[in-house]
């Protein structure tokens, strides 16, 4: 007997969605866990006890859960991501770094393309280790430089300079101090960073950016600059002047949330580093310190899908805490960062975050957070898993990037045979 076509692609979709809701139930019929749950434990209560038990089982169960449950699912890397050089200048930074001005154009549908400033250091012997991190205003804002090219998309209204949500030539190099190139590059690592607003500009709605190119994907703000990242990865694994093996992500506050989930979901980041992240990043959903889930989706409904509004009230139901999403980057290094002064972004949570993933840690042998309790005021914590806060307020500074190096420095160890291109 033969199936009509159309009745076997109804069964297959009706097996599918019944799959997915014994897979995903909802937010009232999940268990109440009063405590951040054991990223070891599966969601049938069975426990993971071997390395490969977590990466072909666990693992792929935990990522699917945070695509379902908050982050949204994000779409695969297109085919292909080209790179056109637009402008270089060999002499920048006084003339001991090389910039590049390159976009990106991502695949065949018609996606917005990411705007990429590299900067390298001069001189180096081989291939750079290099820190990739999207900004919050423009490429202009980060170098003080009179030539790179202003965002042409929608900016938000705190952008320096900014003129009914257009960036200015008054916003050029207002975030020297944030992204320190300088210093990056005396310290032998390249710069690399694109406005986050190419991909996805910070307003509710989706409309604009990546999101229309993508119908039919349920994915928030933060999936979407993750994936600018991921993006921004697949050049620089390519580019020659890069060591594809030493490739850090950072960002800052809502950006760190993308470069914590980002280098999470993408093992092609070796050190990670969310400073500042907060609610739905690096600090715990549960409890009732710092900004909550709901304020958080209150504020900012664009950064998070629509099932994780469902927990708005009842966090203790959400199958997994943020622990979780740094036992995903296992056995790679994390580096939490915090100002004493930013208590918006739960710096004890956070530290109770990074304690929470150690098993993990553990399983796979790699080390984990050396410290029992805070460490004081300014002191890095650089085991594998990191921590430090500094004093003063929620900001990306110069002091911030010497604790990054140290940290990169440890992790980020030159390989035997660097591998650009
Ligand atoms: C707000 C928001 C935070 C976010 C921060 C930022 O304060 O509540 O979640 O991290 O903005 O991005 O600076």
């Amino acid at each position: 007997m033969r199936i009509p076509a159309v009745a076997l692609a109804l069964a297959l979709a009706s097996l599918a969605c019944a799959a997915l809701a014994a897979d995903f139930p909802e937010a009232s019929r999940l268990p109440s866990l009063p405590e951040m749950p054991n990223p070891l434990v599966l969601a049938d209560g069975s426990k993971v006890t071997t390395k490969e038990a977590w990466f072909a089982v666990r693992r792929p169960e935990l990522k699917a859960q945070f695509e379902h449950y908050m982050y949204g699912k994000a779409p695969d890397a297109p085919l292909k991501v080209s790179a056109t050089l637009d402008r270089e200048d060999k002499q920048a930074l006084g003339g001991k770094a090389t910039l590049k001005e390159i976009t990106l154009t991502l695949g065949f549908r018609g996606a917005p393309p990411i705007h990429l400033l590299l900067v390298t250091p001069n001189g180096r012997k081989g291939p750079a280790p290099v820190f990739l991190g999207p900004n919050f205003y423009g490429n202009h804002a980060v170098l003080a430089d009179s030539k790179v090219a202003l965002p042409t998309g929608w900016v938000p209204t705190r952008s320096p300079g900014e003129k009914n949500n257009k960036a200015t030539e008054a916003g050029r190099g207002a975030q020297i101090d944030a992204w320190a190139a300088d210093t990056v590059t005396a310290r032998g690592y390249a710069l690399a960073t694109f406005y986050c607003g190419d991909v996805a500009p910070d307003h509710p709605g989706h409309e604009d950016g990546v999101h229309p190119h993508y119908p039919g994907y349920d994915w928030g703000t933060v999936a979407a600059w993750a994936w600018g990242l991921s993006r921004a990865a697949d050049y620089l694994v390519t580019n020659p002047d890069i060591d594809r093996e030493r490739i850090a992500v950072v960002g800052h506050s809502r950006l760190g949330k993308a470069a914590i989930l980002a280098g999470a979901f993408d093992d092609r980041f070796k050190v990670v580093i969310p400073h500042q992240a907060g609610c739905g990043g690096t600090a715990p959903s549960r409890g009732k310190v710092g900004e909550s889930v709901q304020q958080i989706n209150e504020r900012f409904p664009h950064w998070f899908n629509a099932a994780f509004k469902t927990f708005n009230d009842g966090t203790d139901r959400l199958p997994f805490d943020q622990n979780a999403l740094v036992a995903l980057a296992a056995p790679r290094a994390v580096l939490f960062s915090n100002a004493r002064g930013d208590a918006w972004a739960n710096p004890q949570g956070q530290f109770q975050v990074l304690k929470a993933a150690e098993p993990v840690y553990s399983l796979l042998n790699a080390g984990g957070l050396a410290a029992d309790t805070m460490p004081e005021t300014g002191k890095l914590v650089a085991s594998t898993l990191g921590y430090v806060i500094r004093p003063g307020k929620h900001s990306m500074t110069r002091e911030d990037w010497v604790f990054f190096l140290d940290f990169a420095d440890k992790h980020l160890k030159p390989t035997q045979n660097p591998s650009g291109g």
